[in-house]
């Protein structure tokens, strides 16, 4: 996969996923990357890669202010730089073993992830929140074509269970791509199960568009 230099924010999950001392995986161009949020609340982001021996730090577990590694229990703090080797208790680690802190931010009720610093902040969708993420294995082509949407930058704003409902896209590959839907804030519990509804119905119907392309 190519590199991606450019400073943008990318969506990468929905806010309540991430519950207070949890940590998922997550993509963005530049490859996949751990999303945690610290016992007090605190979201981080950083590579999805122990320096130690290259371990996924999403499969490892968030201790307080801290993520640790499932591998060995190295530990890393908010700036990504290792705290703690329980290995070595007497030493402290160098500055140099770092796990390559990410922007994260979160709009919305979505998390947005970038591989640098943006200059300005996230798309904002006034008066909408994020309902739900559903991995599509189709192009944003082919889901701009199965809903017949209207493009919005790079989001598509489509009428679903008869609401005005926002598409955040994330691809991940050609033929792989993160979707997040952003509803009206407000709806009833019936309402964001028609749009969940409408919402699996267009993954289907975007997979079969992809499938006779
Ligand atoms: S691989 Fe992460 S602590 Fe060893």
């Amino acid at each position: 996969m190519a590199i991606e230099t450019e400073a943008r924010w990318v969506p990468i999950a929905v806010s309540c996923d991430i519950l207070d001392g949890t940590v998922i995986p997550a993509r963005l161009p530049t490859g996949p990357i751990a999303v945690w949020r610290s016992a007090s609340g605190s979201l981080y982001a950083n590579g999805d890669r122990c320096p130690h021996r290259g371990m996924r730090l999403s499969q490892g577990f968030v201790r307080g202010e801290t993520l640790s590694c499932i591998y060995h229990g190295w530990r890393f703090g908010a700036d990504g730089a290792c705290q703690k080797i329980p290995a070595h208790p007497k030493v402290s680690p160098p500055k140099t073993i770092n796990c390559g802190p990410l922007p994260v931010t979160e709009a919305n009720g979505v998390v947005w992830g970038a591989a640098t610093s943006p200059v300005d902040a996230p798309d904002q969708f006034v008066g909408h929140d994020a309902l739900r993420s559903l991995v599509v294995a189709a192009s944003t082509d082919a889901i701009a074509s199965a809903c017949e949407g209207e493009w919005v930058g790079e989001a598509i704003a489509v009428t679903l269970g008869g609401q005005n409902t926002i598409l955040l896209l994330n691809p991940y590959g050609p033929a792989e791509v993160l979707v997040i839907a952003l509803v009206p804030r407000g709806l009833t519990a019936p309402d964001l199960v028609r749009v969940s509804t409408a919402l699996e119905a267009l993954r289907r119907s975007a997979e079969a568009v992809g499938e006779a392309a």
